[in-house]
């Protein structure tokens, strides 16, 4: 572990006496207004949190420490008679800044594989619940337990120094991501595989291994898992589960309770669940329409019908975005060399012809091309995996190496408890009266 926490540690010193400098020239420096509309409609364009991790553009889509995704997938190192990348790699680029070289991302590999060992008593917990429980229910119940295991917590709790927070942090992220594949794959095959687990192969990578847990030996999935695992591990500080991670963390609460915190979040419809909504509506479709492969025709015909259900297209728009997502863009790459014939996910490409045109002409949404979960199910589906309720789970995994090594960061950096101002409408009316000084001129 010793070479790239030192390595971690030298890099958040010369940021953080960056971040010190910056705050005593130029700490007043204004870099935004807030409009009235804007506290009231989920704080859309406030720029209010340092994320170091990635950063997200509305017309370019996420870059990790400054690279695109189709940058990622040709500079990271890939298992051994692989295409995809590792996302060991993309872990050690976000927490440490830099491209790693392939022994980097191989002794990431060999931490996680040391660290994986998850306590009998956490299987217990999952097992006290109703096998019918929500995949992501059991997921976080599960990460809840393993919480006994916080390095933080203990040390906290026996009196550590605020110099050494970050250590404490950076070993429990380290232990919790190397976790969590064996309790999401244990869960995965206590609903889905009559409760016959699988025992880890020590000698495979992080989402080699994850995905021979699930069941699949399958080597095209083996290589859907890098990949999957790499695009969704994050997309800056602002979304629900990133953000949620971060806020808990502030409280100094310890890396397995924030996580769990963030998991939560990412387990909402407009989250990470979407991934699982749009399977389930694509499969209601064929269903309806009584065919595998729908025409265009019948796709626009189904998708006027859920909007004039009241419902949204899943899979389609983003609060920041305003293109295609990139993270689709790999996955139909992905799609067209591994199962180009495949009907489901011809069908995925279907929809994404007819969809954007339609949302265009309500007028109302902002960007009507498709997200990253548009395509993820499909892709699942296609090696055998059917169970698209487990299909967030598989998210928040990969979500654990953007959120954690955040908080890594912001444990390193000394970021401050997080206390937004909030208001009253009633104060609101006062101001527009001119009764509060805030509005007067
Ligand atoms: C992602 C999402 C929550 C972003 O929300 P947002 O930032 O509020 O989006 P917009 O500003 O474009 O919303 C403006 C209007 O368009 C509607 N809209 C946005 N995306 C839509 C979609 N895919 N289908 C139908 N209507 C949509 C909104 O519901 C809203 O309608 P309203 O004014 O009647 O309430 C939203 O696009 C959505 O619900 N998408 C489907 C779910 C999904 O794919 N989530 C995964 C996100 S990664």
């Amino acid at each position: 572990m010793g070479a790239i926490k030192d390595r971690f540690k030298a890099k958040a010193d010369i940021v953080a006496a960056e971040i010190k400098d910056i705050l005593k020239n130029h700490g007043t420096k204004i870099i935004g207004e807030v409009q009235l509309s804007q506290i009231y409609q989920g704080m859309r364009g406030i720029t209010g949190l340092v994320s170091e991790t990635s950063l997200l553009d509305a017309q370019d889509g996420i870059r990790f420490r400054g690279y695109s995704i189709p940058e990622l997938q040709a500079q990271l190192p890939r298992a051994e008679g692989g295409s995809e990348p590792i996302p060991e790699g993309l872990f050690y680029l976000m927490l440490v800044g830099e491209l790693p070289t392939d022994d980097d991302a191989q002794l990431v590999t060999s931490l996680w594989q040391r660290r994986s060992h998850v306590p009998n008593h956490v299987f217990a917990t999952i097992e006290a619940l109703p096998v019918s429980s929500h995949p992501m229910t059991q997921f976080v119940t599960g990460v809840m337990a393993l919480q006994t295991e916080s390095i933080f917590a203990r040390r906290y709790a026996t009196g550590m120094s605020k110099k050494d927070y970050w250590d404490a942090v950076f070993d429990d992220t380290m232990d919790l991501i190397a976790r969590l594949p064996r309790i999401a794959a244990y869960i995965y095959r206590r609903k889905y595989k009559k409760g016959e687990h699988i025992q880890p192969d020590g000698l495979l990578d992080w989402a080699g291994n994850f995905a021979h847990m699930l069941g699949y030996e399958d080597d095209g999935f083996k290589e859907l898992m890098r990949l999957y695992m790499t695009i969704h591990a994050d997309h800056e500080g602002g979304n629900v589960s990133a953000h949620a991670t971060h806020l808990v963390g502030s409280a100094l609460s310890d890396p397995y309770l924030s996580y769990a915190a963030g998991m939560n979040g990412l387990a909402g419809p407009l989250h990470g669940l979407a991934n699982q909504e749009v399977i389930k509506w694509i499969f209601e479709m064929r269903e309806t329409l009584n065919t595998e492969l729908p025409t265009n025709e019948q796709i626009a015909d189904y998708v006027q019908k859920t909007l004039g259900e009241g419902k949204v297209v899943p899979g389609y728009g983003h609060a920041v975005l305003r293109r295609t997502d990139p993270r689709f863009m790999a996955q139909m790459e992905f799609g067209k060399k591994h199962m180009p014939d495949d009907p489901l996910v011809q069908t995925v490409w279907n929809v994404y012809e007819t969809v954007p045109p339609i949302l265009q002409s309500l007028g109302k949404v902002k960007n009507p091309w498709p997200n990253v979960d548009a395509h993820s199910g499909a892709l699942l589906v296609h090696y055998g995996m059917v169970e698209y309720e487990f299909y967030t789970v598989l998210f928040a995994v990969s979500r654990a190496l953007g959120v954690l090594a955040n908080l890594c960061w912001d444990r390193a950096l000394n970021f401050p408890l997080e206390r937004p101002k909030s208001v009253t409408t009633r104060l609101v009316k006062k101001w527009l009266n001119g009764e509060d000084e805030i509005w007067g001129d």
